[in-house]
């Protein structure tokens, strides 16, 4: 008995070390690679598939970096701010850390305040992705193969992620998931932040933002929704209209941290999102993608992060808008549904147009 179990025990061991030589191997060295046509150039990494610098012109031609990050992968290792990267399997809260599917309750790993955040202690943001193809004039695709239990999620999941250039000022996200064995929840999301003044010029509370979304999907003390939705008619969430990110900040408990129902018809297909113009530097931001929800966080929890070039990041130092299903959808019943089964894709598109005037 105890040498059957001492030899099955080894035999684990080893099978374990085996399978981890294999994720650490050759293949999954870290690496940037860029993406270029004209003058919209993009830096990203394999490590969390993450967008590292995104280069484009003011309205006088200088180009600008405008996306916060950090100067070497050894600071996205110990970032807890997401900085630029792909969120998943599930992005966003869930609450209590666990949810129910086919009358089993599934324990995930709570990560923030009792809930799960962002997929968990080490989401696919902190994994390290293959590099399936790159073509620097167009696209960059990345792959990872999620295994069963990772993060407490069921079966495998098979992720790719593209990003692709669509012209000299605009570039796409597409992200497609296939579970291989069982149903699993998928919510995966972009986090880049936005600062269309240059990623260390300040806050970005002079931004004018529109975001096409009549309701907001109110939360309690810990960011976990109500279930409920909520008109933005006339709250500090009303964005309907063009106007400052700072115009009435102040009458929230200092920031912006809100997932928008997206107004429009359908999600098989792309809607607008969001517009957001900085006049200093004439820029402006478009997103449309095909997703159901949009999560607005104007960075009021940053506070003096040391970013790239030299750059500190205060309190609104940049915007992440992250299109997403609604946050905790998997303990919402009334939310759209989150769950992929085998045979079925997870497809979330996003487009972003980046000029200046
Ligand atoms: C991409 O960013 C990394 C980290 O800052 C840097 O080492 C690398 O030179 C950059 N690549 C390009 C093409 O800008
Ligand atoms: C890691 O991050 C923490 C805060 O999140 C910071 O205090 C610390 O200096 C960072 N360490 C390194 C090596 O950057
Ligand atoms: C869940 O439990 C209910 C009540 O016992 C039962 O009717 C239903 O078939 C179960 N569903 C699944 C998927 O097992
Ligand atoms: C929905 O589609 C109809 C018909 O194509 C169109 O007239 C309407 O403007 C659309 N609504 C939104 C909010 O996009
Ligand atoms: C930005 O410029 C537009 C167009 O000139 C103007 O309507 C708007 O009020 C300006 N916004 C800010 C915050 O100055
Ligand atoms: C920012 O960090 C400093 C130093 O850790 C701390 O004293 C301060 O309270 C923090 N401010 C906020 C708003 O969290």
């Amino acid at each position: 008995m105890m040498l059957k179990l001492k030899v099955y025990l080894s035999f684990s061991f080893l099978l374990g070390v085996l399978l981890v030589a294999q994720a650490h191997g050759s293949a999954k060295e870290i690496g940037f690679y860029q993406l270029k046509r004209g003058n919209l150039k993009l830096n990203l990494t394999n490590y969390g598939a993450i967008v590292v610098s995104v280069i484009v012109p003011d309205k006088h031609g200088n180009l600008d970096d405008i996306t916060l990050g950090y100067d070497d992968i050894e600071q996205y290792k110990n970032d807890s701010w997401y900085f630029g990267a792909l969120i998943g399997r599930v992005a966003n809260r869930i609450g209590h850390s666990r949810f129910t599917l086919d009358n089993h309750t599934y324990k995930l790993p709570a990560n923030d305040h009792g809930n799960t955040l962002h997929g968990g202690f080490i989401g696919l943001s902190d994994v390290i992705w293959t590099v399936k193809s790159h073509k620097e004039d167009s696209y960059i695709t990345f792959t990872y193969d999620s295994h069963d239990n990772e993060q407490g999620f069921l079966g495998r999941l098979e992720v790719t992620v593209t990003y692709m250039l669509l012209g000299t000022d605009k570039y796409g996200v597409k992200m497609i998931a296939k579970p291989v064995d069982k149903a699993t929840p998928v919510n995966l999301a972009q986090h880049t932040y936005w600062n269309l003044g240059g990623q260390n010029s300040g806050d970005i509370l002079s931004h004018e933002v529109q975001i096409f979304g009549s309701k907001i999907t109110p939360v309690d003390k810990n960011l976990i929704p109500t279930g409920k939705f909520e008109s933005v008619k006339g709250t500090p969430y009303d964005f309907l209209e063009p106007r400052t990110v700072g115009s009435r900040v102040n009458e929230l408990p200092g920031l912006y941290d809100i997932n928008y129902v997206l107004d429009g018809n359908s999600s098989r297909h792309l809607r607008k999102v969001v517009t957001v113009r900085e006049n200093v530097s004439g820029r402006k931001l478009e997103l449309w993608s095909n997703q159901v929800g949009v999560q607005f966080y104007s960075g009021g929890m940053l506070n003096a992060t040391k970013g790239k070039d030299g750059a500190v990041y205060h309190k609104h130092g940049g915007m992440a808008l992250e299109t997403q299903g609604f946050p905790d959808s998997l303990n919402h019943p009334n939310f759209p549904s989150q769950i992929v089964h085998p045979g079925q894709t997870y497809k979330h598109y996003m487009v972003y147009r980046l000029t200046a005037c």
